[in-house]
């Protein structure tokens, strides 16, 4: 890709179970871009919480080191030097991460921190603000959505065991609380490419994007 890619960026937001890690991860690997999965970062500083259960304030947030760590070319999750990607994804950390992240202090800490991952491009950030709020100069920005039923599909595919009817209920009720919440709501930026995921394959999707930043790489 050249030079080129150092000053563009790809900024991933939408739904819980849309897709977005799978399709950024894929479309990085197309682009030849770093991987930055900002959920996993709210999901440390969950891990942190659920270890300390103390007030979250600025003492709590800058107590604990969140970090990645590039393993095989890929971003690996640390907190306070350990290595938790395993850890991030328990039940526990899926229960309590929505209130941690709307907490004001979480999310300056983390931002700043995700700002200088993507200071010299070459990224792939996926989340729920990123092309609002992290990175409104991202030169491409998707917002990538499927129906409630795809996606309570997908996540029953991938977890087995729970039933469809209650997967959909706890991804609509995810939704409304990242919809609705003060700080940095799920929202659509104006400028961003929305794909709706529901009757497309994984690739169409990457190639969608991946279309979308070769057409800017080619402008620059
Ligand atoms: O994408 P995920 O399921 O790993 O995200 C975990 C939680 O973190 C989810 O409740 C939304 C929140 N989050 C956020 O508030 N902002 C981001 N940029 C990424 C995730």
């Amino acid at each position: 890709m050249g030079n080129e890619r150092r000053i563009i960026n790809v900024a991933i937001d939408g739904p819980a179970g849309a897709g977005k890690s799978t399709v950024a991860q894929r479309a990085a690997h197309v682009l030849d871009f770093i991987y930055v999965d900002t959920g996993a970062m709210y999901r440390a500083m969950t891990l942190a919480w659920m270890r300390d259960r103390c007030v979250i304030d600025a003492q709590f947030v800058t107590a604990h080191d969140v970090s990645f760590v590039s393993v095989n070319g890929h971003l690996r999750i640390h907190l306070d030097g350990k290595d938790v990607h395993t850890d991030v994804r328990s039940p526990e950390v899926s229960q309590h991460v929505a209130a941690v992240s709307a907490h004001r202090v979480v999310r300056e800490r983390l931002v700043a921190l995700q700002r200088r991952i993507a200071a010299d491009g070459g990224v792939v950030m996926d989340g729920r603000d990123i092309g609002t709020a992290v990175l409104p100069d991202a030169a491409v920005k998707v917002f990538l959505t499927a129906s409630v039923h795809v996606r309570a599909a997908r996540r029953c595919a991938e977890w087995g065991g729970a039933s469809l009817e209650d997967v959909a209920e706890a991804i609509r009720a995810r939704d409304a609380r990242d919809e609705t919440r003060e700080q940095s709501p799920l929202v659509c930026a104006p400028d961003a490419l929305r794909i709706d995921s529901t009757h497309m394959t994984i690739d169409a999707v990457v190639g969608t994007i991946v279309h979308a930043v070769q057409a800017v790489i080619h402008r620059v």
